[in-house]
């Protein structure tokens, strides 16, 4: 088995479109275009409204993986630095050889596999160099791309969390927990 990370060199992923690299403080107004997007932000939080946050948002990703505690990958396409999508793995619990994946795309970019082809980069490396058994996902329940994209890559619904969010509908929304063992991974 390859060497378990240990967060000493960042670990840059590609494939054959994607580079899935650091984010670097001169990604902020790239970022904002899609954190700035309320449809994009729909299930998570108020879409942003300066750049400012996000440059803050960067500075708090690079400061979680120098503390090893989460690994962010901004996505660009091979023949553009420019990122489209933020990928990463947070609450790594290596004891017990498990970590929670986050995932958000600009929307111009949705509908072309790249999220697929990011996320599988990430389910390689945390099965190879992470040791990971399991991968987990949370999502709200009716994000069908989100299930989409999961169930796409084999993920199975471990479990629904009725009424766990108060979305902007104004209404509660289920939130449902996704699971990928190591053993089910192609
Ligand atoms: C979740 C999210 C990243 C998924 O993005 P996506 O573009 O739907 O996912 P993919 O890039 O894998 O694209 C899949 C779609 O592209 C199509 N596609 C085109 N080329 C493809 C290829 N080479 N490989 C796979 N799919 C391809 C698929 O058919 C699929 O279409 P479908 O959904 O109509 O079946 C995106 O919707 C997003 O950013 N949402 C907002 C943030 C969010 O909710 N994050 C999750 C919080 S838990």
């Amino acid at each position: 088995m390859p060497e378990i990370f240990d967060f000493t060199t960042f670990p840059t992923l590609t494939s054959e479109r994607l580079v899935l690299r650091a984010p670097e403080p001169d990604d902020a107004a790239d970022l904002f275009v899609w954190r700035s997007d309320p449809v994009v932000q729909r299930y998570n939080s108020e879409p942003m409204r300066e750049v400012a946050e996000a440059a803050a948002l960067i500075a708090e990703l690079r400061r979680e993986y120098a503390d090893r505690r989460a690994i962010h990958w901004l996505v660009t396409l091979r023949d553009d630095d420019r990122p489209v999508g933020l990928f990463g793995y947070v609450g790594w619990a290596p004891g017990h050889h498990r970590a929670d994946v986050g995932y958000d795309l600009r929307r111009d970019h949705w509908g072309r596999g790249i999220a697929t082809e990011a996320l599988d980069l990430l389910l390689r490396f945390g099965f190879d160099r992470m040791d990971l058994n399991r991968v987990e996902a949370q999502t709200i329940a009716d994000n069908h791309e989100s299930v989409r994209l999961l169930e796409r890559l084999g993920f199975r619904r471990d479990g629904l969390r009725r009424s766990y969010s108060l979305e902007e509908d104004g209404t509660y929304h289920d939130g449902a927990i996704y699971g990928l063992l190591r053993h089910e991974y192609r």
